[in-house]
């Protein structure tokens, strides 16, 4: 079981990379570190890991803690974002390292190094040295070396950085089963939304240093925090409209310089500054309207081909608002419907959100 509690780093030059940052993840659990370049993944990783100091709060595994205790001590497997094999040793000698540094017998060694050659199909490269491979190769090797284990702790840091879209996710569905048979917890960093969703149990969203959230793949994706959660996943993310809240006691809308939306009854005060989210996946192009459904008008601009689907790009009084759609549309009025049941509602000012 690994705990952070209220872990913070600043760098001597003044840079606070990680401020404050407490979790937990439970035994077997796979947490993935999810958040742009510069939020503090790496720095945080490293912290686990013993490579790096905190300057506040402590690091506790197994409820024992390893705050300042060196790396060796703290039995870790990682992967690191440009993490180098060992040159002068083949692919098998780079695999049976850290085997023989455990002091593993050579009957259990090549049984470990059996299932993860197998796991990984690298047969062919074992006599191979690292610079004969591929960066894409010299990758699942470096991911071999520390499956080849079953430390405390799996620590990876964009481990699939490099590697292309198709054998990424092989790889990736690869490391997950194996760390899924040998229960051993796991963080893992990235910055791509499309691997922490396949991976993970929990997703921890981070920005400059701080966690902005942290839930299922569902509940950051259909019930983001704030502004900030709601804009970063999805691809594209969920339409966010600027507008004013309207409480007429029978009904309530919401009213944007131009339109006025109908809304579900919900306890806001009247005149809030509210922004509406809505994903483009769940609102509906319907002809007829029921009248009182809430609903937008726009024209189509353009249709964006994506292979299995479009994506419509709509001018609406509201501003721009994009609609996931199984086919293409001429450019002409559409009549959008925003069911209640999916729509956000953020406070425009904090960016939090409300309901
Ligand atoms: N040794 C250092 N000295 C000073 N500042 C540093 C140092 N290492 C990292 N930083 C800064 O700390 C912040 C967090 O860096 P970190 O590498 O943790 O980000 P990251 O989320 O891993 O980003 P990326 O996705 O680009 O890898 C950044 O502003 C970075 O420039
Ligand atoms: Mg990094």
């Amino acid at each position: 079981m690994l705990e952070l509690v209220d872990l913070s780093k600043t760098f001597p030059d003044g840079t606070q990379a990680v401020r404050g940052v407490s979790l937990g993840a439970d035994p077997g659990e796979l947490l993935v570190l999810l958040g742009p370049s510069g939020c503090g993944k790496t720095t945080t990783l490293r912290m686990i890991a013993g490579l790096e100091s905190p300057t506040a709060g402590c690091v506790r595994l197994d409820g024992q803690e390893v705050t300042h205790s060196p790396a060796s001590e703290r039995d870790i497997g990682f992967v690191f974002q440009f993490y180098a094999l060992y040159p002068h040793m083949t692919v098998l000698a780079n695999l049976e390292f850290p085997l023989q540094n455990v002091g593993l017998d050579a009957e259990n060694r090549q049984a470990a190094i059996n299932d993860v050659v197998t796991r990984l199909g690298i047969a062919h490269l074992l006599d191979s040295f690292p610079s004969q491979l591929s960066g894409g190769d010299q990758q699942r090797i470096a991911l071999g070396r520390a499956m080849v284990r079953t430390p405390r702790l799996y620590l990876m840091d964009e481990p699939l950085g490099t590697i292309d879209t198709g054998l990424r996710s092989d790889l990736r569905e690869t490391f997950r089963t194996q760390q899924l048979d040998l229960e051993v917890t796991t963080v893992y960093v990235t910055h791509d939304q499309e691997e922490a969703m396949q991976l993970a149990d929990r997703i921890i969203i981070m920005r400059d240093g701080v966690i902005v959230q942290e839930g299922s793949p569902h509940e950051v994706y259909d019930e983001p925090a704030d502004l900030y959660v709601a804009d970063f996943l999805g691809s594209p993310g969920m339409n966010l409209v600027q507008g004013r809240w309207e409480d007429q006691g029978e009904r309530a809308f919401f009213a944007t310089k131009e339109s006025r939306i109908s809304m579900p009854q919900i306890e806001i005060e009247n005149d809030r500054d509210i922004t509406l989210g809505v994903r483009p996946e769940h609102v509906s192009v319907e002809t007829p309207l029921e009248e009182s459904a809430a609903h937008l008008t726009g024209r189509v601009k353009r249709s964006e081909y994506r292979g299995d689907h479009y994506i419509l790009h709509l001018d609406t009084p509201a501003g721009p608002f994009l609609v996931r759609s199984d086919r293409a549309h001429t450019s002409g009025q559409m009549n959008v419907r925003l069911p209640d049941e999916r729509l956000c509602l953020f406070d425009t000012k904090t960016g939090r959100r409300l309901a």
